[in-house]
């Protein structure tokens, strides 16, 4: 059976701890950018791991995109995020999801996580079993990630099929 693991980023820094997520994980492994995410899961897909950074306290949405392009993110990434692929998906029975974040660690202790609500989404849609939720944290908001945070991802990863 296989892992995809959807992310969205505009800097990078949740692709990056996409990827070190990815590795983590026993078997075979997709990664996939949320832009070019199927939106049905494929029948031999029994995991699902999906990421995007978190703006304005929750998943991105159009306004918070575009304020991230303006101060300049990656701007191919403005049309779609995590939220609007989740409310577009249709699963298969039995998926586990896994969900995640990265965030400013300077506002660490406000709350709101876009791992958490992209994890009430799947639970609220009947999408999958939420499995375990986690946020990785950048210095600011182009990152880079905190040190030692590419090697957390990878350990979360290494948790995931355990
Ligand atoms: C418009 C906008 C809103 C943001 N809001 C938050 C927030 O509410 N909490 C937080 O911790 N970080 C916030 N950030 C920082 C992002 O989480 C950070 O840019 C992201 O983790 C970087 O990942 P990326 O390179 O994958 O885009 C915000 C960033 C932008 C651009």
């Amino acid at each position: 059976m296989t892992t995809l693991v959807v992310y969205e980023s505009f800097w990078g820094n949740t692709e990056t701890v996409a990827r070190a997520v990815a590795d983590g994980i026993d078997g075979p492994v997709e990664v996939v950018d949320v832009g070019k995410a199927p939106t049905a899961i494929p029948g031999d897909v029994d995991l699902l791991v999906v990421g995007g950074p978190t703006h304005a306290f929750g998943m991105t949405r159009a306004t918070t995109r575009h304020d991230a392009v303006d101060q300049g993110g990656e701007p191919s990434h403005e049309e779609t995020g995590i939220r609007e692929w989740l409310a577009a998906l249709t699963t298969v029975p039995g998926l586990d999801v896994a969900t995640f974040d990265t965030r400013a660690a300077a506002v660490r202790r406000l709350p709101g996580s876009a791992a958490r609500g992209a994890a009430r989404t799947v639970s609220h849609k009947h999408l999958g079993h939420v499995v375990d939720s986690e946020s990785f944290y950048v210095e600011g908001t182009p990152g880079p990630l905190l040190e030692g945070e590419v090697e957390r991802a990878r350990a979360w990863g290494r948790t995931l099929r355990s």
